[in-house]
């Protein structure tokens, strides 16, 4: 598998941020952006994305697996990513696809690293886990974990990270700021709780720079 993403031909675009973000409405906005330019995108989410990696999902969504050890936690995050890395989004970049995904490596920094405290062996992990695939850009939409909380409960049922008490997720805002702090380049911060057509404008005129900087 190739090293890593920068130099192949296709774009890879991920989303993070805490529960009740507005990932999804953004990630709709994005996948327009590129079908609009006449590209080809593909769509994909962790925990998930392929029949192995959904299995994995299900496993740590479940409310009954109270009883997670965090490293085995971290490692079927890692597991499902390997796959989802392999089987779908390393193919479709070398066709040149666009590959937009919710959630990547910086979910497992943020939760596993930072809310679960299990600190840098999550990122050495993670770098086995993705061959060292790294995404083009990723939008953060930040947003306060309280008022995140609140948008997701009212969404539905919480799932077992969301059930988290608030600590843990103060724990993973810390980890998505120090994220996009070190990684500035990458990362941009997006305002969650604009408006959303404000939002879109904002991302956007990011992804209109990125189009001109690979020439798409
Ligand atoms: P999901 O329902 O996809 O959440 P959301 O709609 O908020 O993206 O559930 C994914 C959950 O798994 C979410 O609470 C974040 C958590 N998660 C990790 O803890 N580590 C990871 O590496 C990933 C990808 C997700």
């Amino acid at each position: 598998m190739r090293a890593a993403v920068n130099g192949n031909k296709g774009l890879f675009i991920t989303l993070e941020g805490g529960d009740g973000a507005g990932k999804t409405t953004q990630i709709n906005n994005i996948e327009r952006f590129f079908e609009e330019k006449g590209l080809v995108v593909l769509r994909s989410r962790e925990p998930g994305g392929t029949s192995i990696s959904e299995k994995l999902r299900q496993i740590l969504l479940d409310r009954e697996n109270g009883s997670m050890e965090a490293v085995t936690e971290m490692l079927i995050y890692a597991a499902a990513r390997a796959q989802l890395v392999r089987e779908l989004i390393v193919p479709a970049l070398d066709e040149g696809k666009i590959v937009i995904c919710d959630r990547f490596v910086d979910s497992s920094i943020a939760y596993q690293a930072y809310g679960r405290g299990l600190g840098s062996i999550v990122r050495e992990v993670n770098e086995t886990a993705t061959g060292g695939l790294r995404p083009d850009i990723t939008f953060w939409m930040d947003i306060d974990p309280q008022a995140g909380r609140t948008r997701a409960s009212k969404a539905g049922e919480l799932d077992r990270l969301e059930l988290e008490a608030m600590d843990f997720h103060y724990r993973v805002y810390e980890g998505y700021k120090r994220i996009a702090q070190s990684e500035a380049d990458r990362v941009k911060r997006i305002d969650a709780s604009l408006p959303i057509e404000d939002i879109r404008a904002e991302i956007y005129s990011y992804l209109e720079e990125l189009c001109e900087a690979k020439g798409l």
